[in-house]
């Protein structure tokens, strides 16, 4: 029998080197160049004297304040394995560093797109929500990167056939790993709307329409990713009541960006200050349970409604109509930054950006709550029976599941993978030439 080996795409694999007085440039195989400074390289080994192979983090031997300035290289090559080996000279005498060559393509500080997250696919009313189905991303960890995939393009999807109880719902959700704790005793809710105590304490479970918002914005970090599954829809009015809505925060942020920078400007450097104080809680506590203070809540935040990161780009919006509270501004701007906010707001409930549906019983909605703002068409009768299940993550808790199956994708060691970017893992884990695979 043969087994074929996988064979590293050109970009991966180097086509020669050469050194220069302070630093290394190589040449790869798809023809981009890269240059390495030598201290750079020197600060990175990861020999075991530099390096903790089971810790995976720096060693004792990584003396930052006895590491020569100026390291000179006494010998530079491509070893057999096609890495980057490097003996040192001078007072590093003795000192052999090798780089993984496809850890160095993605540490290559000339490509600018390497320190910027991919572009996410923005959308409309016309998306195609992706669907999933329960049990392949329970079984299949290609089906779940996918899955997780799509929540980092679109921000949203749908698991179906999912099995109708909490164990199922809550086993689907710690997949990814542990549920973020909420001020509640239940970390999993079940939002039934003859739930009379949590009608009078959370607009989610009143009649009437639920305006598009993100969830937790008075936090300091907002809930990461939000699970609703329903668990029962009867409707025998048989019209379009508490149908799910999505809608793509970050394509909001550019058709404002777009139609009017100053207002884009203002929503992003003003502060729209959120606040949340409640005192009890949804579920219903035996009179002698004293736990209810434990969860006592009372939050004040000041963000922007859209947020940028180092490179500009969007990264976080937060909007709730109901937990905002009086501005914060300088009286010379409120009128522009209501106008804004405003405009914000008339995005968010125009049809040409709103998806609709119905979410049906075994169908799981997540939403990445840092992008996707969610809502319902109004409730507007009793005979109406909804129930769903719900739960959050912490976005931190997505993103680790998400590079740890990248990671896995890529075949490298810990050793290289420790300390990627995410934009890193995204790249290496697509590393090989397809139809390649042993
Ligand atoms: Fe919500």
């Amino acid at each position: 029998m043969t087994t074929l080996l996988r064979q590293l795409k050109p970009a991966f694999r180097i086509e020669s080197v050469f050194t220069t007085s302070n630093g290394v440039n190589i040449t790869w195989k798809d023809s981009h160049q890269s240059f390495y400074h030598n201290l750079w390289l020197l600060d990175s080994c990861r020999c075991s004297s530099c390096f903790q192979r089971d810790t995976l983090s720096l060693n004792q031997g990584h003396d930052l304040l006895k590491m020569p300035l100026n390291p000179t290289p006494q010998e530079v090559k491509i070893n057999r394995e096609g890495n980057l080996d490097i003996v040192w000279g001078g007072e590093q005498t003795g000192h052999h560093s090798v780089f993984d060559a496809s850890w160095l393509r993605v540490h290559c500080q000339k490509d600018p797109a390497l320190k910027q997250r991919k572009k996410p696919q923005l959308w409309d009313a016309s998306v195609s929500i992706p669907y999933f189905d329960y049990d392949q991303v329970m079984t299949d960890d290609g089906v779940f990167l996918s899955y997780l995939n799509k929540l980092v393009e679109l921000g949203v999807a749908v698991i179906e056939n999912a099995p109708n109880n909490e164990p199922s719902f809550r086993a689907l959700v710690e997949r990814v790993g542990p549920l973020r704790q909420r001020y509640h005793p239940t970390n999993v809710f079940t939002m039934d709307r003859k739930n009379a105590l949590a009608q009078t304490i959370q607009h989610s479970y009143q009649l009437g329409r639920l305006r598009n918002h993100t969830d937790v914005t008075a936090y300091d970090i907002p809930t990461g990713i939000q699970y609703l599954q329903c668990t029962l829809y009867d409707n025998p009015d048989n019209d379009r009541q508490a149908y799910s809505t999505v809608v793509d925060g970050f394509k909001l942020a550019e058709v404002i960006k777009q139609e009017n920078p100053y207002f884009f400007e203002l929503l992003t450097t003003e502060y729209i200050p959120a606040g949340r104080r409640r005192l009890c809680v949804e579920e219903k506590l035996a009179d002698t349970d004293t736990s209810a203070r434990k969860y006592e809540w009372d939050a004040y935040r000041r963000n922007h409604l859209i947020n940028l990161d180092e490179n500009g780009d969007v990264y976080q919006v937060r909007y709730n109509h109901n937990t905002r509270i009086p501005l914060e501004v300088d009286f010379d701007k409120i009128e522009d930054l209501l106008a804004a906010y405003r405009r914000f707001s008339q995005l968010l409930q125009d049809p040409q950006y709103v998806a609709e549906f119905l979410l049906t019983p075994g169908q799981v909605l997540v939403v990445n709550n840092w992008r996707v703002l969610h809502g319902r068409t109004g409730i507007w009768g009793n005979s109406l029976q909804r129930s769903l299940l719900g739960t959050y993550l912490e976005e931190e808790t997505f993103r680790c599941r998400r590079r740890i199956l990248l990671g896995d994708k890529t075949g490298m060691s810990n050793l290289w993978l420790m300390g990627c970017s995410d934009r890193a893992l995204e790249i290496l884990a697509d590393r090989y030439l397809e139809n390649s695979s042993n």
